[in-house]
């Protein structure tokens, strides 16, 4: 499944995810709160959920145009909830995509805001006058709503919030995980999937991938926590072991946490070998990209 031009399709997905998030994210919006808003979404970040919006969507044949809206909703609520999560009432970070944090640059309220504002805007971009199917927009909303809600990323944080200092076990660890991380990138490849004509067993299969990956991912951010440095990251490096969060590297070892980050990943690839799927080649791609990232 090895394609020889993944990295200028990856250069050609990133410019157009941009271009769409410059014009989607307002720089009007009252007193500041645009400048927040912008500050926080553009000009950084992997973008990777977009990526598996899309990659999912080429893998069904899908529309690009939904596809790209949803690319963009996705990214929304995933850099409002790095402002939260930055907030001092959380991680209490100051640095984050290699720049200081929303709450240090605009004030902890704006921060607040602009992540309210952020959250808001995903669903207004969800729901165009034109261009997606009324069923569509109604599939997409769901999936984020539930991948971002109190049955996933903001109830995985609260969780995240409540173990500081505890030694979870592991099936605890893996559902605060999931939550927090893995349902917002589920819901991303899936996303994805709902853009095209998708039969069930490849829904069933995209799912399985979402979920491995999604999990491999948070797997991945507390590796990195403790081997990276903040220049490479963007982000301050030994935050978890400074804020005393229980992560898959204080519950299961470095060792352990590399091999069980690599088995999801093979997880993820087989499920992607089950499925008939049309064009599964991006996916396999980024599954790889997802454990062997430096940052
Ligand atoms: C960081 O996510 C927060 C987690 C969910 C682990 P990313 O590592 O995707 O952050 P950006 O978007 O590239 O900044
Ligand atoms: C954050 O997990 C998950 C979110 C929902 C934002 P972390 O707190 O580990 O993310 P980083 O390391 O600050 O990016
Ligand atoms: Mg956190
Ligand atoms: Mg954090
Ligand atoms: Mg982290």
């Amino acid at each position: 499944m090895k394609m020889d031009n993944s990295d200028a399709w990856l250069r050609h997905q990133l410019a157009d995810v941009e271009a769409a998030l410059v014009a989607l994210v307002p720089a009007d919006a009252p007193v500041g709160l645009g400048l927040a808003m912008r500050y926080a979404v553009l000009d950084g970040g992997k973008r990777l959920r977009p990526l598996l919006v899309l990659s999912a969507c080429e893998a069904v044949h899908g529309d690009t145009f939904a596809a790209m809206r949803a690319a963009v909703a996705v990214e929304l609520i995933h850099a409002y909830s790095l402002v939260h999560d930055d907030m001092p009432c959380m991680d209490d970070d100051a640095l984050r995509r290699g720049k200081p944090t929303v709450h240090v640059q605009f004030g902890v309220a704006q921060a607040m805001l602009a992540g309210d504002a952020m959250q808001a805007l995903a669903f207004d971009v969800l729901t165009p006058d034109e261009g997606i199917a009324p069923a569509l927009q109604a599939k997409l909303v769901r999936l984020l709503a539930r991948s971002a809600g109190h049955g996933g990323m903001a109830g995985g944080q609260a969780i995240d919030l409540a173990s500081v200092g505890k030694p979870l076990d592991e099936t605890t660890l893996r559902d605060m995980h999931r939550r927090k991380t893995g349902a917002l990138l589920q819901a991303s490849v899936l996303m994805g999937a709902a853009c095209g004509d998708c039969s069930p067993e490849a829904w069933q299969a995209l799912s399985e991938y979402g979920a491995a990956i999604g999990l491999a991912f948070q797997v991945v951010d507390d590796i990195l926590d403790v081997t990276q440095d903040s220049d490479v990251l963007g982000k301050t490096a030994g935050k978890d072991m400074d804020n005393n969060k229980p992560t898959y590297v204080s519950v299961l070892g470095l060792d352990e946490a590399n091999r069980y980050a690599c088995e999801l990943r093979d997880q993820a690839l087989s499920a992607l070998h089950c499925a008939g799927l049309v064009a599964p080649g991006r996916l396999d791609w980024l599954a790889h990209k997802v454990v062997d990232r430096q940052h």
